[in-house]
């Protein structure tokens, strides 16, 4: 186990801002007097501020679910670093499956929005993961060491320490169909190698990554008994406060 376990909910493009207060409230609420793990929320960027402004009392962390790499200017569409800074967002997720296959975005585009992200003192965490073809061609690992090098080109040591990596096997996302834990915890191993590749061992045992697809309560406790799995990225099963609350309090 790498740091301190993080617990982070995905809400995707769901709940109005008086919901996303609702369900912030309630998160809160769960997480009071948590000090052995973190909790993160990633809100709609409509409804952040509201919902940093809900938890500003609590330990609860607010994320954005993608952010540009400029600090202004002609980005039709796009939302700045600076603009997450302003309103008490530091954490940031990038290469979201959803944002990779849904929106056509590349690794040259994600490792774009990381190093921005990081030169603006934000915390990304990095999602990468294997469609259901990749891994049934025995591909995996290839593309698992393909997104990482490529998400993390021109990333420095002293800057991995803020990154986050989240492995989401694509075949696992909404689907209902998670990763055993066997495999959850191949993968992880296999990162935490490649990272100690790319960067040096000591730095690699200390980045916290992040399993995500299909995380429920049901299976939260297995997986977080893999020795390298650091936490997850919850998606469904984030989106109500009950199921949240217990994968919250893993144990
Ligand atoms: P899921 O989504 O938990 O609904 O599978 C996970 C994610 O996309 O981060």
């Amino acid at each position: 186990m790498a740091g301190t376990p993080l617990i982070a909910g995905n809400w995707k493009m769901h709940l109005t801002r008086a919901e996303s207060v609702e369900l912030a409230r309630a998160v809160a609420a769960a997480s009071t007097g948590l000090t052995d793990r973190e909790v993160m929320i990633a809100p709609a960027f409509l409804s952040l501020a509201a919902v940093k402004e809900v938890v500003a009392d609590s330990p609860v962390r607010v994320a954005a679910q993608n952010v540009a790499w400029e600090k202004q200017g002609a980005f039709t569409g796009e939302i700045s670093p600076p603009m997450l800074q302003d309103i008490g967002v530091d954490m940031v997720i990038l290469g979201h499956s959803e944002r990779r296959h849904v929106f056509g975005e590349d690794d040259a585009m994600v490792n774009r929005r990381l190093t921005g992200t990081l030169q603006f003192g934000l915390s990304p965490i990095l999602c990468i993961g294997e469609t259901l073809e990749e891994r049934e061609q025995e591909k995996t690992f290839t593309v698992i060491e393909e997104q990482l090098r490529q998400g993390l080109k021109d990333v420095q040591s002293d800057q991995m320490k803020q990154v986050v990596v989240a492995y989401e096997p694509v075949w696992a996302i909404g689907t209902g169909r998670t990763a055993t834990k066997e495999q959850a915890q191949e993968v992880h191993a296999f990162i935490r190698t490649a990272l100690a590749d790319l960067y040096e061992k000591t730095l690699a045992d200390a980045v916290r990554i992040l399993y995500g697809g299909s995380v429920k309560p049901e299976n939260i406790d297995s997986l977080m008994a893999q020795p390298d799995v650091d936490g997850a990225l919850v998606g469904g099963a984030a989106l109500q406060a009950e199921s949240f609350a217990r994968i919250i309090n893993f144990t």
